[in-house]
């Protein structure tokens, strides 16, 4: 671990010495956590408040991408089914469910997967998503091995939730869980928050840290042994999510692109959600703030909608491309969000409107760094069922009468 000097060293470079304001007065245990706190948390990130040294996240030119749309994928089903059920049959293909988040529009306490969406009996979020990975494993006769990311704050509780559920009949030989890294929280002048004297705020860096929080984790040569070739990287918040979807993986392949993304087609223009399409020449997403009126109105010659594809975060990605890009600079996004800190008298106090921000690296920045990325067109009512919030849009209310609507007892 560091010492008192290097820690010291490390704060006055970013302008954070308070952090140690309190250190003298605490117990050794309480000082030997600070110290290894700050070296754990990624300071770096403080950088992109300064908008100069945030150059990296520049937007370019963006013009409309197609997709293989439900009409093509109805055509080549055979064809697709039969290349991507071998190719998990081979054991090429993982799964990563991204169980990160904190939830907080959710207002559940706990890590969201535990949410029980069932009415007249329980059904949890992540058993949803077993289930429905069940189906392929009994179509390919193979288990998919299903890599599980949480974060600081919500692992132990998942693990154990897991075990306790005995994996909901999963195979516990082929699930591997592993903690994504963490960044500090800021007031609006850039100083780190402190929730107590010893413990610094930190939260779940973002979805975009995945590929590199497994690798350190140590996974990556497990991954290679396994001759895993393919990740299907996917929310753990939308119960209709389809895992390795044997149809999916194998018009990626067919393609012959590097990557794939789930799409549904947009609801109405002004629909919030954010579009794969082109950025330069390369794959991008383009979120909806940043689509202009004359974007999201544009049509093609069909008359349909030019930017039509709305991401769902279920993505597949090719292991080796993604350690190619292990290196690349991430665009660090700066979200506004109420930080709960102890304020100047030492009191724990809970904001209830957001007081400063927090940092994250977005998954759909990877799309970015892929050559091409195969829009792939899903029904929405049949694999779209975001929780998100308790009440209203993309809300437990709305995912219950989906599901039911998909024929899941609830
Ligand atoms: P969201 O962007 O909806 O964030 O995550 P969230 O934290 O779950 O919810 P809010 O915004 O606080 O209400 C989309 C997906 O990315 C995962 C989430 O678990 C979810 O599957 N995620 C998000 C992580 O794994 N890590 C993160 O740091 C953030």
């Amino acid at each position: 671990m560091i010492d008192l000097r290097t820690a010291k060293d490390i704060l006055i470079k970013y302008g954070q010495e308070h952090i140690l304001r309190g250190y003298d007065d605490l117990p050794e245990d309480g000082k030997a956590s600070l110290l290894s706190q700050i070296e754990r948390m990624d300071i770096s990130v403080l950088d992109n408040l300064d908008k100069e040294k945030n150059s990296n996240y520049h937007r370019g030119a963006f013009t409309p991408l197609g997709a293989v749309t439900v009409d093509d994928i109805e055509k080549n089903h055979d064809e697709y089914f039969s290349e991507g059920i071998e190719a998990i049959r081979a054991g090429k293909v993982a799964a990563v469910m991204l169980a990160g988040g904190q939830g907080t529009r959710l207002g559940y306490d706990k890590p969201k997967g535990m949410f029980n969406i069932g009415v007249n009996r329980e059904l949890f979020i992540f058993e949803c998503l077993i289930n429905n990975l069940m189906e392929v494993v009994e179509k390919a006769g193979a288990w998919v091995p299903l890599y599980i990311m949480t974060s600081e704050k919500n692992h132990d509780d998942t693990v154990e939730f897991f075990r306790e559920k005995n994996y909901f009949g999963y195979d516990a030989e082929h699930i591997v869980f592993f903690v994504q890294d963490m960044a500090p929280s800021v007031d609006r002048n850039g100083k780190i928050y402190m929730e107590a004297s010893d413990r610094i705020s930190m939260s779940p860096n973002g979805n975009g840290g995945w590929f590199s929080s497994m690798v350190r984790a140590g996974l990556l040569d497990s991954i290679k042994e396994k001759g895993i070739e393919w990740l299907n990287v996917f929310a753990v918040d939308n119960v209709l999510q389809r895992i390795a979807d044997p149809l999916f993986v194998g018009a990626v392949i067919r393609s012959g692109m590097e990557s794939g993304g789930k799409v549904v087609s947009k609801a109405a223009p002004d629909e919030r959600v954010g579009v794969l399409c082109l950025e330069d020449g390369v794959p991008s997403i383009v979120e909806y703030y940043e689509m202009t009126e004359e974007m999201r109105t544009l049509l093609t010659e069909d008359g349909e909608l030019a930017y039509k594809y709305g991401v769902i975060l279920n993505y597949l990605f090719r292991t080796d491309r993604l350690e190619e890009i292990l290196d690349s600079n991430m665009p660090v996004h700066i979200v506004s969000k109420k930080i709960p800190y102890m304020d100047e008298n030492g009191s724990f106090t809970v904001p209830d409107a957001p007081n400063g921000y927090k940092f994250e690296t977005l998954v759909l920045d990877m799309v970015h760094l892929q050559k091409s990325c195969l829009p792939y067109e899903v029904i929405r009512e049949k694999e779209f069922a975001p929780v998100k919030n308790a009440t209203g849009v993309d809300s437990v209310d709305s995912a219950r009468e989906l599901l039911a609507a998909n024929g899941i007892e609830l």
